[in-house]
């Protein structure tokens, strides 16, 4: 009993005392470091001498001076953790945006948090400052709550729900009605074939029968509303969905329609164990845009989470024509799944043409075992 207590002041100390680090390094970095401009710039020395500190200090912290098995020369810092940390550094990214930071963590504690209290978290979770830090405010609630909420999660939500001082827009009908919340029309949504990239849920369900998959719990990867988790649940499946509130009330309305939202961005590890899901979807907010190198680790990343047999459909993933041949088949080849459904299509709207864009709708199975 003793030790575990002492073993968590340690740990707690060791937070504390990285913590304090990382603010000591903000202020001297602060004015005298620029974020990198280049795409692949050499690994920071600052970064290595982050590292180290932090490392060191846990290490000490814990007592754990001669362990052989926790190296302490920058050359032994392993090359995956050096990429990833550039790619999405791990909470050191805060620091490339003291301005934002500072707006954030600027608030009275124990009072209200001053407005736009949610929509100010945004704009540094997009840039990678994740998990962002806790503060000790009162985040708003609108004034007016519901007394009943629909059970259907087409059925219209309470526009008064949403706290829109968040927003430009102020209503539903502001926002563009191609965006999610106009809940009649994505009622349609994923249930029908026009053309060879769709995958109509009904479709979805027979394969899985057919192989013998049992599809009880998903995750959606940047599912917007949940609307992919609203047509899931007509079929007793629970999906719970990813996505951000950037501009419009993703969170929110997904929330109201009784569909889990997690407030995660595309490159944060997916807060799910391995090996616990049957199926991961990535809608086209997974795209070009994204950087081949992250787009590996958030493949591989899905992997990790599906089981044996589990399925990762690709929903419209766009890129340029070429790439896809190039680049992004070899990368989702990589992982070894079976080709239940693979297809290609011209994307046709006019950055598509322009660009020469493809979409590529795919529907891949984890081998039950490597
Ligand atoms: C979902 O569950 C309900 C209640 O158990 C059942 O009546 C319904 O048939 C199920 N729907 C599907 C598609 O399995």
């Amino acid at each position: 009993m003793g030790f575990t207590m002492g073993l968590n002041l340690l740990l707690l100390l060791a937070m504390v005392a990285t913590n304090i680090l990382s603010l000591y390094h903000l202020s001297t970095t602060m004015i005298s470091t620029k974020p990198p401009t280049t795409p692949t710039p050499p690994v920071p020395d600052h970064l290595l001498r982050q590292l180290q500190t932090i490392r060191a200090t846990i290490t000490h912290l814990t007592r754990h001076h001669s362990n052989p098995s926790i190296p302490t020369t920058p050359s032994t810092i392993p090359s995956e953790l050096l990429l990833y940390t550039q790619l999405s550094p791990i909470a050191s990214s805060c620091r490339h945006h003291p301005d934002l930071l500072h707006q954030y963590m600027n608030y009275t504690p124990f009072s209200p948090c001053p407005p736009p209290s949610s929509a100010a978290a945004e704009p540094l979770i997009l840039r990678g400052c994740h998990p962002l830090p806790r503060r000790r405010c009162f985040s708003p609630t609108p004034n007016k709550q519901p007394t009943s909420l629909p059970t259907n999660p087409f059925s219209p939500v309470p526009e008064y729900s949403i706290l829109w001082n968040n927003y430009k827009c102020k209503n539903f009908n502001c926002l563009n009605p191609d965006l999610g919340f106009d809940l009649k029309k994505e009622k349609s949504k994923l249930l029908t074939y026009k053309t060879d990239l769709d995958l109509p849920i009904s479709q979805l369900t027979d394969i899985a029968k057919k192989s013998k998959i049992v599809v009880r719990l998903a995750l959606d990867i940047g599912g917007g509303t949940g609307t992919f988790a609203a047509q899931m649940k007509e079929q007793n499946v629970t999906v719970i969905t990813t996505t951000m509130s950037l501009g419009a009330p993703y969170n929110e309305v997904a929330a109201l329609r009784g569909l889990v939202p997690l407030h995660v961005p595309l490159q944060q590890r997916l807060p799910v164990f391995d090996g616990v899901l049957d199926l991961v979807r990535c809608g086209h907010a997974v795209n070009r845009w994204i950087p081949v190198q992250a787009m590996e680790f958030l493949v591989y990343d899905v992997d990790r989470v599906l089981r044996g047999g589990g399925f990762f459909w690709v929903d419209r993933f766009f890129s340029k024509g070429v790439d896809l041949d190039k680049v992004y088949a070899p990368l989702i080849g990589k992982l070894g799944y079976k080709k239940v459904k693979w297809a290609v299509g011209k994307k046709t709207d006019s950055s598509g043409v322009k660009n020469d864009e493809v979409y590529l709708t795919a529907l891949l199975q984890k081998p039950v075992s490597r």
